[in-house]
């Protein structure tokens, strides 16, 4: 019978494991949703949606529907969802494995200011005496600028906001990525950005701007991911996570 295995999802990570697992005779892949969005796509097996009620609820999760393994692949940014796993697993003994796309790290050249909180980022956008900022941050994030007088603002967003948060002086831009290194140029060029603020995403899709930054001397001040629990292993992509699971099957998967 096929091995019941958990994906804390919400990412495009998660729904191509989810992809590639539901096609394995050796795995039943459920894959787990917070439900913040109204009307989620379901991964490929089978989907469960909502908290599980903290360390408590998922322990009895993971304990009533007889999980064989737990894969963490929540968004870099999910702050509490991977300690609360790395804990139901160290109760119940269930293996469990992180997948998180690697951080951007700073190259010579690179002009990078390290934050930790969005109120951090927004002190060091008025110490640094930023004249023009490209924010891309996500709409939770932008009432942390809004009081900023000292600035003007390029907000980049995928959607307009309702309504539009009254900064000072910004300028609205909605795009989806992923971006060009050559369009990324010409926004820095455009627009005489001299800071972006944005958060340590990792990846390709929104890699340009940091390049186009770098060129051009252009100051980075970049929300670094939140703490993570220690010990739990982690791999950077599905090819790696497919080898775990292997290597878990092998070793039998009865607890
Ligand atoms: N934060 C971001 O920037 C971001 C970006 C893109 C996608 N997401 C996705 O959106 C979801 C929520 O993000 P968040 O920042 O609120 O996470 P979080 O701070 O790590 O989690 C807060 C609470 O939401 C519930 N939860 C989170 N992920 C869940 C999952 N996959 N399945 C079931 N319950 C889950 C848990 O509730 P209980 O304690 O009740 O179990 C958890 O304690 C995550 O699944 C994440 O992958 C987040």
């Amino acid at each position: 019978m096929a091995a019941k295995l958990l994906i804390l999802g919400g990412t495009t990570e998660a729904y191509d494991l989810a992809d590639r697992l539901a096609a394995l005779p050796d795995w039943h892949v459920i894959t787990s949703l917070a439900g913040r969005t109204a009307d989620p796509r379901h991964a490929a097996g089978e989907t469960r949606i909502g908290g599980f009620g903290g360390v408590a609820g998922l322990v009895r999760y993971l304990d009533e529907h007889a999980i064989r393994a737990v894969l963490d692949v929540t968004h870099p940014f999910a702050a509490q969802m991977g300690w609360n796993a790395a804990e139901a697993c160290r109760i119940t003994g269930i293996p469990l494995l992180r997948l998180e796309r690697p951080a951007w790290t700073a190259e010579a050249g690179d002009r990078w200011q390290s934050v930790t909180s969005w109120t951090e980022a927004a002190a060091a956008v008025r110490q640094s005496q930023a004249q023009r900022v490209l924010l891309a941050v996500g709409r939770q994030e932008l009432s942390h600028f809004v009081d900023i007088e000292t600035a003007w603002f390029l907000i980049r967003l995928v959607t307009p906001p309702a309504p539009l948060p009254p900064f000072y002086a910004a300028e609205w831009l909605y795009a989806r990525g992923p971006f060009a290194l050559a369009d990324e140029r010409a926004l820095l060029d455009t627009w005489a950005i001299d800071t972006i603020v944005c958060k340590n995403s990792g990846g390709t899709a929104t890699a340009a701007k940091l390049l186009a930054a770098r060129e051009r001397g252009v100051r980075v001040i970049m929300l670094q991911r939140p703490a993570r629990p220690a010990g739990v292993p982690t791999v950077a992509d599905g090819e790696a996570a497919l080898a775990w699971l292997e290597r878990l099957a092998l070793v039998g998967l009865n607890r």
